[in-house]
């Protein structure tokens, strides 16, 4: 194991594996860096090497650009050290949350189906889990050495019972061939975590900031985490919920949601269909905010679903005005 120290925004030294990547021992210590996507994909979790060698893949331009790779920059979720080493994180403002990742051993309750290719699942696990609404778990696929990412749709104050959802993805391992194929009631599952910066803090935001939700597909379940946390701080907050999903047969949780809307006044939820038609709103939720919205001055958003509805839902965000530090996003591409 070797030490390695992080300077700059934060400062603090924990012990590292030779096998553990950088970010996973700086949240298991519960300091906080940067991160989004612990694939090495989003480029979120970069820090530059001050001194010391770490085994680093190669990285995609796309992901880190070629001036940041020039001034050492390296992702902390793909690099693992070789010596002791010391870190610098630039972004001085980041900050996020603050609970420790840990490992954690669930059981599973209960299984939904919810959508004809949706279910949830109920996880118990062994104590309860600190999270801020928006987080992710990793889970372990049994038998391939793989994991799978998924929200949690339950709110922080229920957290020792986790609820996912998920969609099927054809011929996917871990759906197709487990969780659709065979998982059940009081298989246990192996997962670690709470990852993500994806994350709704109470007090974060002044009180009584409108919020606007935007979901797509099975996106919907970190929202759901937000917003009836949101819900419990702030039983009136002003919360504007779109789900959009192609079909009606993808829709679930409707009547949670209506009924969620028949309590709290100022919730409004609004499913979206993009490719059929029937007798609620159509077309792409970016657009739906398009026609609703005059101004969005004064709002925060947060956005989860496939890269291209998050994209286009940004762009609309903007161009009614709300500002881009009040936009918090998160790209999920099912990876079956
Ligand atoms: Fe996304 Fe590391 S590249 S968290």
């Amino acid at each position: 194991a070797h030490r390695v120290d992080v300077v700059g925004a934060a400062s603090a030294s924990v012990t590292c594996a030779e096998d553990q990547p950088l970010l996973d021992a700086f949240l298991r210590n519960g300091v906080y860096l940067p991160n989004s996507c612990n694939q090495g994909t989003c480029g979120t979790c970069k820090v530059r090497l001050c001194s010391g060698t770490v085994d680093a893949p190669e990285v995609p331009e796309t992901v880190l650009g070629a001036d940041d790779q020039a001034r050492g920059f390296v992702l902390a979720c793909q690099s693992r050290p070789r010596s002791d080493t010391t870190i610098e994180v630039e972004a001085p403002e980041q900050t996020g949350p603050r609970h420790r990742l840990r490992d954690v051993v669930g059981t599973v309750h209960g299984i939904e189906t919810v959508a004809h290719d949706t279910v949830t699942v109920l996880v118990d696990i062994d104590e309860p889990l600190d999270f801020s609404a928006g987080q992710y778990m990793e889970i372990a696929v049994p038998g391939t050495g793989e994991w799978r990412q998924y929200s949690m749709a339950n709110p922080p104050a229920s957290a020792s019972r986790l609820e996912f959802q998920i969609r099927r993805v054809p011929g996917g391992v871990a759906t197709d061939g487990w969780i659709f194929g065979g998982l059940d009631v009081g298989h246990e599952l192996e997962m670690r975590g709470p990852w993500g910066d994806f994350a709704y803090e109470p007090g974060a935001d002044e009180p009584e900031t409108p919020m606007l939700l935007l979901a797509g597909g099975t996106g919907l379940a970190p929202l759901t985490s937000i917003a009836v946390q949101a819900l419990t701080d702030d039983p009136d907050r002003e919360i504007h919920l779109y789900h959009g999903v192609r079909h009606e047969a993808d829709l679930y949780h409707q009547q949670f949601w209506r009924e969620v809307a028949e309590r709290h006044r100022g919730l409004t939820y609004v499913p979206c269909l993009s490719r059929s038609e029937w007798d609620g709103r159509t077309g792409y939720v970016g657009d739906a905010v398009l026609d609703d919205f005059a101004s969005l001055r004064g709002y925060v958003a947060y956005l989860c679903g496939p890269p291209a509805m998050v994209d286009a839902g940004v762009k609309a965000c903007k161009r009614r005005r709300m500002p881009a530090r009040n936009i918090r996003r998160e790209k999920y591409t099912p990876s079956g």
